[in-house]
């Protein structure tokens, strides 16, 4: 239980809170205690919701944007205004430290407040006719009902960064949040309620994956649906939702590079492949998961990140000098485990960490392997923890081709002070997001997605509000 107004054990559909008989249990990782519990909702109550945000569109799509545009601007004004408290359940159910949950809730704000200016400039088109008695007109309209599916490692921004966009375009949205962290996602029943979003826009339904997900590719009124997760599931979901031919945005798995030349700022690419790879206790999508370092520097980098891994300081997200948390369950410490043991097996050695930590349940040492080469199970697999692994290249090229050497496609970054470099380099990437001489790219205002086995669809930015839209041609003729 926690003390706030925004902690719901119930789910939101309708503008009602709704229980159910059966309960998902959900514990805080930093210390195995039970929080409370939320409703394991099936099948009926997902076609509740979808019903519910079916009503809701009718009306909602006939808002003026001016309207839409209030309403996500008072969403943005309300997670502000309660970013404190919205930050405190987040740690507590997710385990990243309270600085990070403070960043992650104005980081979800800021779609609210992107996608509330960008409601008012959804555009159509007017096209030259070949015909001189008949005009061609193009409208964007709202793609209809949208189910959201969202991770536990963002329970706050991820949720905003779709249903901002869906609420902008004028769309409805059930969403349903990991079970390992709901409450994030049940709070915005309350915000919706005290920003006086209409009954049945937004809908967050809590329960197993499998019925929720399969009832949203099922229904026929639900139109879309956005996941944010690994790409296994993602894969499995969008072939279930093409079979009923709904819209997918799917935001998949990483395998980030880092790639660290010889002529880089290499107190700047410390930094930047720290941030990268331990925020949020390596558990986001784009962290770093792959670190290539330039022969000539790779001694001097190893030595120097390995130090100031070695200062990052591990506890319960709650207490203010905490750098990392706890990761999120067992399975995610024994992923980690595996990682580390193929690779030391192979020839790795560990220069900082290595070990579960003292404090216990699912705390694990920030940890950085040098001398990884590419047959290591960690070169190919995105281990989402906290375990930095070091590969020396030589050239340019090789550093290239190791970095494209993996099925995924979403985030990469390299460190280097030679324009031309950056250049070339940028535009050989096989990625959907790459940044130079910075360890953190996310931002409302660029598009956010992969290539490749990393999903597609934007979210974010101005090309973020394409996926929720649907182009309308209109032949006008006899004139
Ligand atoms: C993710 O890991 O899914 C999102 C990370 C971000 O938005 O920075």
């Amino acid at each position: 239980m926690i003390e706030s107004r925004f902690f719901r054990e119930d789910c939101y559909i309708g503008g009602d809170w709704i229980d159910g008989p059966e309960r998902i249990v959900v514990t805080n990782p930093a210390s195995g205690k039970v929080i409370g519990s939320v409703p394991n909702l099936g099948r009926k109550e997902t076609d509740d919701a979808i019903n519910a945000a079916h009503d809701a569109f009718l009306a909602w799509r006939e808002k003026p944007a001016i309207e839409r545009a209030n309403v996500c601007q008072r969403f943005y004004q309300a997670l502000m205004d309660n970013q404190q408290e919205l930050a405190r359940i987040l740690t507590v159910e997710m385990g990243k430290p309270f600085k990070e949950s403070m960043g992650e809730v104005a980081y979800a704000a800021s779609f609210f407040r992107w996608f509330g200016e960008e409601a008012r400039r959804i555009y159509g088109d007017v096209i030259p006719s070949p015909w001189s008695d008949k005009r061609i007109i193009v409208t964007k309209e709202p793609i209809g009902v949208v189910g959201a599916i969202t991770p536990w490692n963002f329970p706050t921004a991820m949720i905003a960064r779709k249903a901002a966009a869906a609420l902008a375009a004028g769309c409805t949205i059930v969403a349903k949040p990991a079970s390992q962290t709901p409450f994030s996602a049940t709070a915005y029943g309350v915000l919706a309620d005290d920003v006086g979003v209409p009954p049945g826009v937004i809908n967050i339904i809590t329960g197993t994956a499998a019925p929720i997900a399969d009832t949203m590719c099922e229904n026929p009124k639900l139109r879309k649906i956005t996941f944010t997760g690994s790409t296994k599931i993602g894969k499995a979901l969008a072939s279930k939702a093409m079979q009923h031919m709904k819209r997918v945005s799917m935001e998949l798995g990483g395998n980030a590079p880092v790639i660290i030349f010889d002529d880089a700022d290499l107190d700047r690419a410390v930094e930047g492949a720290l941030i990268s790879k331990y925020r949020n206790s390596g558990q986001t999508c784009v962290c770093a998961n792959r670190i290539l370092v330039q022969a000539g520097v790779y001694d001097s980098f190893a030595d120097t990140f390995a130090a100031a891994v070695a200062k990052l300081k591990v506890g319960d997200g709650l207490m203010e000098e905490t750098d990392q948390g706890p990761l999120i369950d067992e399975l995610a410490v024994r992923k980690v485990e595996r990682h580390i043991e193929d690779a030391v097996s192979k020839g790795a050695s560990i220069i900082a960490g290595g070990n579960r930590h003292a404090k216990g349940f699912t705390f694990y040492e920030p940890t950085v392997l040098r001398d990884v080469t590419p047959d290591m199970l960690i070169a190919r697999d995105e281990t989402f923890g906290p375990v930095a692994p070091l590969f020396k290249f030589h050239t340019e090229e090789e550093a290239v081709q190791m970095a494209n050497d993996t099925e995924y496609g979403l985030a990469s970054y390299f460190f280097t002070k030679d324009l031309g470099r950056a250049f070339r380099v940028m535009e050989q990437l096989e990625y959907g997001m790459i940044a130079i001489n910075e360890g953190i790219l996310s931002t409302e205002v660029a598009p956010f997605g992969g290539v490749k086995d990393s999903g597609h669809g934007r979210e974010g930015s101005k090309y973020g509000l394409d996926d929720y839209i649907n182009t309308k041609y209109a032949l006008i003729g006899g004139i």
